[in-house]
């Protein structure tokens, strides 16, 4: 059986694709384009071989690379051998019944552009199961004024409606936001944070796609809206030592006003993302996230801590990924 995964070189998107090659499941991984966001080179080979050998961008992709990024290219095409390349838009519902043909089940982003397109090419194809990364903002007391929140809610009610099996994985904190840290923690060896006791429950997001992964590959979740919340509850300043300890450095925590780590934060990530990370920030101040124990109900694992994450990530802390 075949699962579309979009946005198959996001930070879940990637780890659901891997999560079900480790169980077996034929995947085609979709990027709006996918030669020029650098597919793994054999990867895009094969889908180039598929369209007809058509020159294959991951050559080009591969060219480009040098030493230790080699090496992790390398990995990561083995990772990603045998997965079908496909090119489809959320946004373009025209691009979308050539990748959901033959296709049973599908892990999609909330794009509420083009959803009911989605439902329509997914009805036609015969798709039997689509999970949805959503978000916990929709279980927070102000979701109705959450311009985020009703995004995704709007995609939600579209599947709710659809006639196929549905999922929500509505994930709370990515660890990833943290990433926002990196270019002043590689540069300077200091973070500077507007609410350093704020407290967060950060997922990995490879728990978020293990919860996706299980849903899509088992019975039981039809119907079901988790909302998920990290292992533990830490301050921004625990997270950062963290980061500290993983990189074997010191990092030193800064207080700075909520205007300039709007700014700082704006190097990396959306404007609309920075200001919802920094109102939940706020919100933590003076007690403890909640938590959530879902991760290891549903997937039968342990939930990664904040600690793992830093680790797994400690090298984006010391060469920070370029801004897109
Ligand atoms: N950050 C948080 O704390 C948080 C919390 C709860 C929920 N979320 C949700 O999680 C999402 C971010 O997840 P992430 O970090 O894994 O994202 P990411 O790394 O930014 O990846 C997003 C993926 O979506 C694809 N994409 C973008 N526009 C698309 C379109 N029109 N059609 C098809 N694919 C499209 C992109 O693929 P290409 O560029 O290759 O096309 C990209 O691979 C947010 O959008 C939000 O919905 C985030």
């Amino acid at each position: 059986m075949t699962t579309v995964v979009f946005g198959a070189r996001g930070n879940v998107g990637s780890h659901v694709v891997s999560a079900l090659l480790a169980q077996g499941e034929r995947v085609r991984a979709t990027s709006r384009d996918p030669a020029r966001h650098g597919f793994p080179a054999a990867a895009l080979k094969a889908a180039a071989e598929q369209a007809g050998g058509e020159q294959a961008g991951g050559e080009q992709a591969g060219g480009e690379q040098a030493g230790g990024e080699q090496a992790a290219a390398g990995q990561a095409a083995r990772r990603w051998d045998g997965v079908e390349v496909a090119a489809a838009d959320l946004a373009e519902p025209a691009t979308l019944p050539a990748v959901l043909d033959g296709a049973e089940r599908a892990f999609l982003y909330a794009h509420p552009e083009g959803i009911d397109g989605f439902v329509t090419a997914a009805r036609a194809a015969g798709l039997r199961r689509v999970v949805l990364l959503s978000t916990a903002a929709l279980a927070r007391p102000e979701a109705a004024a959450s311009p985020i929140a009703r995004r995704h809610r709007a995609v939600e009610e579209a599947l709710e409606g659809s006639g196929l099996e549905w999922t929500f994985v509505r994930a709370g904190m990515f660890a990833t936001n943290t990433l926002a840290w990196a270019p002043s923690i590689a540069a300077d060896g200091r973070v500077g944070l507007p609410y350093p006791e704020a407290q967060t429950a950060p997922l990995h997001e490879a728990d978020i796609a293990a919860v996706a992964a299980t849903a899509l590959m088992s019975d039981g979740h039809h119907g079901r809206a988790y909302t998920l919340w990290g292992p533990e509850s830490l301050t921004l300043r625990e997270q950062v030592a963290a980061i500290a300890a993983a990189l074997g450095r010191p990092i030193a925590v800064e207080t700075i006003t909520h205007e300039r780590a709007r700014a700082e934060m704006t190097r990396t990530m959306p404007e609309f993302a920075v200001d919802a990370v920094l109102r939940v920030w706020r919100a933590g101040q003076g007690h403890p996230a909640a938590v959530s124990t879902l991760v290891p109900e549903v997937t039968g694992r342990p939930a990664r801590t904040y600690a793992v994450w830093a680790r797994d990530h400690a090298q984006d802390f010391l060469v920070p990924k370029a801004v897109p």
